[in-house]
This record gives C-alpha cells, sequence and structure tokens, in this order.
C-alpha cells in the first residue's frame, strides 16, 4: 500500500515505525507563537496532527483544539498522550470530509507536516477546505515543509511562495512569514512559518 491518500499507508507507518517525521515533542516554533500572546486563545483545529504534540501544546496555552487524524496509532497515541488539565478533543477522520457542519468554526487551523502529506494534486482541495473550516478573519498557521527540491514524496515538497498563492486563490491574505531562528536544528532554512488569513465570504 503506497498511496498517502489512504488511512492504511499511515497506519502501516506508524505500525512499522517508520515515522522520521516525528519529533516526539511539539516544535519549537509554535511553542513560541503559543506563549507569544500574540494569538489569543480561540478555537483551533490541527489537521494531520499525528501524535498530536501541537494540537497539546495549544490546548496547554488555553485553545480549544480539535486534533484529526486518520490513521487509527495516531488517534490512540493521542488519547493516550491527552493532558487531562487541559484536553484535545481527538476526531479519527479523514479531513476532506469533515462534515459541513463545522464550516466557519475556527479560529484557527494549525498545520505541520500535513500539507506536504497529502498527494500534490489535492492541495488546491486543502485550500479550499481551510477556507471553509475558518471563520472569517480566522488564521491557517503552517509551518511549511520541506522547502527546497526532492523527488517523489511524501513528503512532497513545499514552496511557500506558490502556497501563499494557490491560499489567495481561496481567500487569503498574507499576515506573516518568517525563516524561524528556533527551528529544530536539522530543519532550519528547510522550513518556513506562514500564517495566512482568511478574509471575505465563503470559498
Ligand atoms: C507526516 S505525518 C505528520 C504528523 C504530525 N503533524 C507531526 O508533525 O508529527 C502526516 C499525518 O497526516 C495524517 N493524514 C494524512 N492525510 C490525512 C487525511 N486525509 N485525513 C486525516 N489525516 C491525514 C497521517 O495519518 C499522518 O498522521
Amino acid at each position: 500500500m503506497s498511496d498517502p491518500n489512504a488511512p492504511q499507508f499511515w497506519q502501516d507507518s506508524y505500525r512499522n515505525g517508520r515515522i522520521a517525521w516525528d519529533l516526539g515533542h511539539p516544535t519549537p516554533v509554535f511553542a513560541r507563537l503559543a506563549k507569544s500572546g500574540d494569538y489569543l486563545p480561540g478555537n483551533m483545529i490541527a489537521l494531520g496532527a499525528g501524535r498530536g504534540y501541537d494540537a497539546r501544546l495549544f490546548a496547554q496555552h488555553g485553545f480549544e483544539v480539535l486534533a484529526v487524524d486518520f490513521a487509527s496509532d495516531a488517534v490512540v497515541a493521542m488519547h493516550q498522550l491527552n493532558d487531562p488539565q487541559h484536553p484535545v478533543q481527538v476526531l479519527q477522520a479523514d479531513m476532506f470530509k469533515l462534515p459541513e457542519s463545522m464550516n466557519g468554526r475556527f479560529d484557527y487551523l494549525l498545520e505541520y507536516v500535513c500539507f506536504c502529506a497529502i498527494d500534490p494534486t489535492r492541495r488546491s482541495e486543502f485550500a479550499a477546505l481551510a477556507a471553509r473550516l475558518l471563520k472569517p478573519g480566522g488564521l491557517y498557521i503552517s509551518l511549511a515543509f520541506p522547502i527546497g527540491r526532492r523527488p517523489g514524496g511524501p513528503p512532497f515538497v513545499v514552496q511557500p511562495d506558490a502556497v501563499i498563492e494557490l491560499f489567495a486563490e481561496h481567500g487569503f491574505t498574507l499576515h506573516h512569514r518568517e525563516f524561524p531562528p528556533d527551528s529544530i536544528p536539522s530543519r532550519q532554512k528547510i522550513e518556513e512559518l506562514l500564517i495566512l488569513r482568511r478574509t471575505g465570504e465563503e470559498t
């Protein structure tokens, strides 16, 4: 099974320990954002959340977080690692099939090593998903990784300028971008923080 659209592909990766992307802790970049006070706690959805390190981080800073993943071992890990003082709501689902009742419900959408995990032909669908899930004014927070050149995937390369252009077609404007000084050493300069604001009406 080598189809990244299928939950079994990811489930097999978790089951076989082929999870080189898994940091075992939240990225320091999101840790800085969460404690900066620049982003007030609100409703957040974390897509392709994996074992949920980043989702739990934001929950610990007062955000109401819904973490979505379709691989059962990732979901089991999120339940096991959940912090009862600051629980994350965990949902096992294909993000592309999230119900319309979730439209416009979130102030923030968090993405790390998820955009690069999906089939590149679905990137426009992903941007449309972000547009429908976020409230007008809501923020898409992405640590775009991996930048550069590499054949195939996942992870499939991400070009931040192309992401900004694609999301603009779905009603987003650039709020902030940076090469984070606090990326983990092996990801310095190959990941870029992109924060895009969803403007306008439903797309
Ligand atoms: C490379 S892992 C990254 C996990 C996590 N964000 C991290 O940084 O550790 C990508 C995750 O996205 C999930 N995923 C991929 N496509 C998905 C989909 N259509 N719906 C829900 N989850 C998906 C996979 O199961 C996997 O856990």
